[in-house]
Formats: C-alpha cells, structure tokens, sequence
C-alpha cells in the first residue's frame, strides 16, 4: 500500500496538459464489442479502471493492443466467447455495468454481475434493466446476477428514463445502434462523454441524432464496422487541476483541454475571483491575488456543476472569504471528504444534502484518508494548500482516475512523492 505524502503551501506555477477522459474511454471501450472489426482509439489514458476494463474485454474474447507512448488502444472482437461479466471484476469497477447493453445486441445475451453498492451511494441499475426491456430484452436477476436474453435481437422503443443517468443514456444508446428499427431515448444524459461515445458510433456506422440533447434518435443497423475515434480531454481532470491552481494561489496553463468542457464549474471560479483566459490549447488559470470570495453550489447533471467536482471545489471554498453551501443532488454519500477535510482544520457543517463550508485562513497538514476517487484528489489538493505535512493513505483510489498525478503536480512545483507504508 502506497501513500502521498505533501508539504504544502507552494502556489502551482507551470503548465499540465490534461489526459484523454476516463469516463469517456470506458464506454467507447465497450463499443468495440458492437463490430467484429478493430475499433481503435487514441487519446487513451493510462489508469487503473481502464486496465480493468481491458481485463474485463479480454475475458469476452476482445484483442487488446496498446501502445502507451502513443495513447493508443486497439479493441477487436472478432468473436465474443464469454457473454458473462464476472463478479471479480464487476465488483472492482461499477463501469463494467457498460459491457450489458452491447452484448445483449451483439450476442442476444449476457451474464453480467449486479455491481452492489459502493462508497458513494447505493447506485441502483433499474433503468438500464427496464430500457433493455423495453428493447425486448428478458432480464432475470439469479445468484447475484443480471441474465439478459434477447435471442431474436432487440427491436427499437420509445424509452422515457425517469432519472438522468449517464451509462444507462450510454448503455441502451450502444444497444440500440444492433436494434430492429428506430429507438428514442427520451430524458437522456448530456455529458460530453454520451456525445464523444456517439460521435464514435456514428464513425462505426451508426445512425444517431440529438446525443447532447435531452432525446437521442437511434436507426439501428444489422452491423457496425471499425474505426478511429480519439477521446475526448478529461473534463473532470481540467476542473481538478483548475482548483488546484486557485487553492494554491498559483497560475498554471492547463492543455490539450478547453474551458467549454467545464461551463458551469468555470462560471462559479470565475465568480469566486479566480482569471480563466482561453488559449489555442486550453486556458490559463490564474488565482486572485486577494481573497478567494465564498460561492455557493449544487450539483446537477450536465451542463450543472459536476458531482465529480465537488469535492475539489469543497476543498477550495474551506479557505475561501466568507462562507459557501455545497449542495450534493446526484449522490446521497459524496461527502465523505468532510471529516477529513475538517481534521485539517476546515469549518464544515453538514445538513442533509448540503455541506455548510466557513472559509478559514489556512489548512493545516494531517494525515488523512481517502475514501472514494474525487475525495482522493480533493485531499491532495488540501494538501497543496495546507501548511506542513498531508499523509494520504489509500491512495490507489487516486489511480483510478488521475494519470500520473504526483508527476503533473510536481512539474508545477508541488511537494509531493509517492511512499510505499
Ligand atoms: C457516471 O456514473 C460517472 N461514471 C460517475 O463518475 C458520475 O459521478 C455520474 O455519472 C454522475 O455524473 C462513469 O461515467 C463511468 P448515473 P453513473 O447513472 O452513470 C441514479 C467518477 O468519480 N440511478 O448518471 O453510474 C443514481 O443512483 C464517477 O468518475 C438510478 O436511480 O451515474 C444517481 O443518483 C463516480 N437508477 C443518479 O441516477 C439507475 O439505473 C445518476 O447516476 C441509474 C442511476
């Protein structure tokens, strides 16, 4: 088991270019399943929950080849000889839920663990059973698992999903590129991620209108072929570092990213004093040199404020002036961040779904504990901030989802190594 260890209190001054997106890459991963052609993709991130992933395609009978130096991976399943997604994996990455709906067009069945719940929250998959459904699909649930049959292919629908969810938009999305005839989901997510993962299936030869609105529009074909698509930046990572800059009273210029990906969380830096200055690669960030003023937030689906932003965005606001109340709409356990954060001398309150933030002078160094991925980083970026020493222990939360995280924070001028306990 690895630690972080940081001796805070360095303004970030430097550029990082930002990686291509792990929530996008992990669906766009599972869309090779959908051709028996090679689909390959740049931009990859190297992390750990696409290793995973990797691992979880492998089994199903996808070759994998990969050149890390070009961010490149190359998927290609000729021929699925597994359509069961083992607990083993599923328990380790709530994303494989994502292979469910490509199988199921595909092969006319899968096997795929339920995923159970995690340090977020309880995170149910009914709406990505009930649409499969209504795709024509026959779902059971047995010994912990999700049997799905559709032995005749799945046939468009009409599909109202009454929460917006992410991977279930993408989920049936994927199906219903192999169904007979058309599909509308109806309610549908709008992240980058559901737009980047059609722009990728309509590359493979897919018929999709309106992803990035609230009713995608799918003509399902009998075949889709290979392509190339590159992933799109990582637009939680760019929102990361941009706190990380403005917590540290830095000035650092993030790239290969744009301020578009982050509008509504750029609308409350920029009101909380921090300068946002577009540039040909990405945009500058540059912390006020008076106080950082209190703003309040909510988080909401796409374009609102991100869940995964707001633990960062907490860690800002416990030194900004005044105060800031963060309320948290998408997830029912997303502040776990709190207690740790308040034994580096934070002042949080928490009521309900909402998280009162007093803005103090200074943080102080501790050592504390990661719980989730997105309260990982909101503690390093406390760290960064604080005066003295920050343990963080359980930090493999952290590879899930930053690539080369210590690297990119030291090229900044950061304190921070990697220790093994
Ligand atoms: C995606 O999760 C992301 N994961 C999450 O990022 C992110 O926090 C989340 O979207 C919200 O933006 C990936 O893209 C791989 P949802 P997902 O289904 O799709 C409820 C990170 O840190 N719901 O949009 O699983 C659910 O409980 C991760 O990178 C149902 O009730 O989230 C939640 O309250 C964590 N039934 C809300 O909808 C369902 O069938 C939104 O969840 C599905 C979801």
């Amino acid at each position: 088991m690895h630690q972080i260890k940081i001796i805070g209190g360095v303004p970030l001054k430097g550029e990082i270019a930002i990686s291509g997106a792990k929530n996008a890459a992990l669906p766009l991963m599972t869309a090779a399943l959908l051709t028996d052609e090679p689909l390959i993709l740049t931009n990859m991130p190297h992390l750990a929950d696409i290793t995973s992933m990797e691992a979880l395609l492998d089994q199903h009978g996808v070759h994998l080849s990969s050149d890390l130096n070009l961010k490149t991976l190359t998927l290609t399943a000729r021929t699925i000889h597994n359509t069961t997604a083992p607990y083993d994996i599923v328990r380790k990455m709530r994303a494989s839920i994502l292979v469910l709906g490509p199988l199921v067009a595909r092969c006319g069945q899968a096997q795929v663990s339920l995923p159970g719940g995690c340090a977020i929250g309880v995170r149910p998959i009914d709406i990505h059973l009930s649409g499969l459904r209504e795709l024509g699909a026959e779902i059971d649930l047995l010994d912990g698992y999700i049997h799905a049959k559709a032995p005749k292919g799945l046939i468009g629908a009409t599909i109202t999903m009454p929460i917006i969810s992410v991977t279930a938009t993408e989920n049936l999305m994927m199906a219903a590129c192999l169904a007979k005839g058309e599909t509308r989901l109806i309610n549908a997510a709008r992240e980058p991620e559901i737009v980047d993962l059609a722009n990728c299936l309509i590359t493979m030869g897919a018929d999709i209108v309106g992803a990035g609105t609230d009713t995608i529009t799918i003509q399902g074909k009998n075949r889709l072929h290979g392509g190339t698509h590159r992933v799109i930046p990582d637009r939680i990572e760019t929102g990361t570092y941009a706190m990380a800059a403005a917590i540290t009273r830095g000035s650092i210029h993030l790239t290969n990213t744009s301020l578009d990906l982050i509008p509504t969380a750029s609308a409350h830096l920029q009101r909380a004093g921090i300068t946002l200055t577009p540039t040909e690669q990405g945009f500058h960030v540059t912390a006020p040199e008076k106080d950082i003023q209190g703003v309040d937030v909510m988080t909401e689906p796409y374009p609102g404020f991100a869940t995964d932003l707001q633990a960062q965005m907490m860690a800002l606001m416990t030194i900004c002036r005044g105060a800031s109340l963060v309320t948290e709409t998408i997830w029912e356990n997303r502040f776990m961040h709190v207690p740790e954060l308040c034994r580096m001398g934070a002042n949080i309150t928490v009521h309900g779904s909402s998280a009162l933030v007093r803005g103090i002078d200074t943080l102080r160094g501790a050592p504390v504990m990661a719980t989730d991925l997105r309260a990982s980083v909101c503690l390093v970026l406390a760290g960064l901030a604080a005066e003295g020493e920050t343990l963080i222990n359980r930090v493999y939360h952290l590879d899930r989802g930053y690539e080369r995280v210590e690297d990119k924070l030291r090229g900044c001028g950061a304190r921070i190594e990697r220790i093994a306990e």
